[in-house]
């Protein structure tokens, strides 16, 4: 089978990238770079010792994104590009509605014309809003208290749409908790430009002296320690749970929902303390006034992507911060 990655660049279509070559499937990539390196495509043949198709374009750009179907032929999609900086989307809503949108409606078009009838979606627990329930269901009440949000809301509302119309597309929406880390060789892992919105990046600046201290975001939460509680997951778990979600929509037609998370909750200071334990580097903190927008508590019910997917995260919080760390350390 060859999978077409958008975004097959960055943080988490690389990883992806790298599971489908270890598993065997023939891989095209896209991707414009706007949060990516091109270091990162050699970096995925050295990991895997396979070559790749890819091309440089934006999604948007319809008449190049029909080159890639018209000289490859594409069995299904996995698609990821898109804007995801929560903050910057609440600045820059028009940017974000119209680069998650219009790629979204493009690719859909190009596809729809080339009867390519698979797609795994990218989407993010953002949909939630803040949980009315723990752990949260996929069934749980969908609200979205950013525009970042809003695009993957009205993305899945579109493949609804889509299936609606065509009862012969195989869609797997996949809602990601917390990623984190990095792939074991050191060679990828998540490298975002400037300083970094979210926290295990940070304080991988902090631990490489490159931020003088990392600001805890409120610690007067209803949690155990007072500081935001978050279901955070190996990236290397999270691009596994996207073969397993391909194998499931190689085989059968509809449109389903997936939580990809570990289903357990760890606060920041969980995250502080344990970092500083496996990685043996001090991290200082000082306690800061809550971000706005941010909610106490949040992790999934995996149940259902276990159930149906036969995908269950494996790797623990130590495998998490330590691969983030080591990463980083081997790419100053
Ligand atoms: C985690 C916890 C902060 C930074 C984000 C976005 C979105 C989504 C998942 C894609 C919170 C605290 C953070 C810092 C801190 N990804 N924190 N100091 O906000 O849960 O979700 O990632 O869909 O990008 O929704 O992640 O890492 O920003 O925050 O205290 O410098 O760490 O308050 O409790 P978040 P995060």
């Amino acid at each position: 089978m060859r999978i077409l990655v958008t975004g097959g660049a960055g943080y988490i279509g690389s990883h992806t990238v790298v599971e489908l070559l270890d598993n065997n499937y023939d891989v095209v990539v896209v991707d414009n770079f706007s949060n990516s390196k091109p270091i990162v495509i050699d970096r995925i043949k050295e990991i895997t010792g396979k070559d790749f198709k890819f091309y440089e374009l934006d999604v948007c750009d319809k008449e190049k994104l029909k080159v890639v179907f018209k000289e490859n032929k594409i069995d299904a999609v996995i698609h990821f590009a898109g804007y995801k900086a929560v903050g910057e989307s609440v600045s820059k809503p028009l940017m974000y509605y119209r680069n998650n949108i219009d790629s979204t409606l493009t690719l859909l078009e190009v596809m729809n014309e080339f009867n390519v009838k698979k797609i795994v979606f990218s989407s993010s627990a953002t949909v939630y809003g803040n949980p009315e329930e723990l752990p949260i269901k996929e069934t749980s009440k969908l609200w979205t208290t950013n525009p970042y949000g809003t695009t993957k809301l009205y993305i899945e509302g579109i493949l609804k749409d889509v299936y609606n119309a065509d009862n012969d597309y195989s869609i797997a929406i996949l809602r990601y908790f917390n990623p984190v880390g990095a792939h074991k060789s050191g060679l990828i892992g998540e490298n975002p430009n400037g300083i970094p919105n979210n926290l295990v990046p940070y304080i991988v600046k902090v631990a490489k002296r490159e931020l003088d201290h990392l600001n805890i975001f409120g610690n007067d939460y209803d949690t155990l320690d007072g500081t935001g509680v978050r279901d955070y997951i190996h990236i290397t778990d999270l691009a596994k749970g996207h073969i397993s979600a391909l194998r499931y929509i190689t085989n059968n037609k509809g449109i389903d929902y997936y939580n990809l998370g570990t289903g357990h909750g760890y606060s920041v200071m969980e995250m502080v303390n344990t970092f500083e334990k496996v990685n043996h580097v001090e991290i200082p903190y000082e306690i800061a006034p809550r971000r706005s927008g941010d909610i106490a508590t949040c992790f999934a019910d995996t149940n259902y992507a276990k159930e149906r997917l036969g995908w269950r995260a494996e790797l623990g919080l130590n495998d998490m911060l330590e691969s983030a760390y080591n990463y980083a350390k081997k790419n100053e």
